[in-house]
């Protein structure tokens, strides 16, 4: 995928933006712990995927150089505000995931939280962080996952796919993203299965993690 074929919905943009504004306080509150372990000791510059609004400011250092792979131009004003507010450096670069213009082996740290579920070409993005990465260099996520087959939760996530989908212009609530990261020849990779519990059960499925280059 090519930005140009990245669309911004002039109407649920805006709305997405507000809503993960609103929720702010919330998704510290439900991934508050998991981020703080997973971002401690991340080097200055940082790469994240799919920033949003900027959630994961809170968790880094201050004057920390963050460089935001963002397409959705209406997330980009609090992105802005939220690096006013926790002393981050911050480049936002207009892009998708599946297609950075950062160079081959650059980067120590990329981040993404919430993003390979909505991204339209999971793998070309996962092999996208694995090209920028720096041989040894770390991918940490935290992603909402595909529930186990025939359960409750997976027949849920089928049922509520198509208007979540809708909504959260292009989330997939029951993407195998697991999977996906273990075929993706990371050298190494921690990934814990956990569940979630709010009032979001199509997301109750998770995974949290780190992959070395
Ligand atoms: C569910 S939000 C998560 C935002 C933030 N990472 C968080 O944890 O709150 C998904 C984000 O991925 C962005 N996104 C969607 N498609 C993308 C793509 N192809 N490449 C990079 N980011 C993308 C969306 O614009 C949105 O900001």
């Amino acid at each position: 995928m090519k930005h140009s074929d990245f669309k911004n919905n002039i109407v649920r943009g805006p709305i997405n933006a507000w809503v993960f504004k609103f929720l702010d306080g919330y998704m510290n509150y439900l991934f508050g712990k998991s981020k703080r372990k997973l971002f401690k000791n991340h080097p200055e510059t940082i790469v994240e995927i799919g920033s949003g609004t900027g959630a994961n400011m809170r968790y880094l250092t201050k004057r920390t150089n963050l460089i935001a792979i963002e397409p959705n131009i209406y997330m980009h004003n609090n992105l802005k505000k939220n690096a006013v507010k926790y002393g981050i450096n911050l480049e936002i670069k207009t892009m998708v995931g599946e297609s950075i213009d950062l160079p081959d082996n650059s980067c120590d740290f990329v981040v993404s939280t919430l993003v390979l579920c909505t991204v339209n070409n999971p793998v070309t993005c996962i092999n996208q962080i694995k090209r920028i990465l720096k041989p040894s260099g770390i991918f940490v996520f935290v992603e909402h996952v595909k529930a186990k087959e025939k359960s409750i939760l997976a027949y849920i996530q089928k049922i509520l796919h198509k208007p979540w989908h809708w909504f959260f212009e292009g989330c997939h609530t029951n993407r195998d993203t697991k999977s996906l990261l273990e075929s993706a020849g990371f050298n190494t990779l921690e990934i814990e299965a956990y569940n979630l519990y709010s009032p979001f059960i199509p997301i109750t499925s998770q995974i949290r993690g780190k992959a070395t280059k």
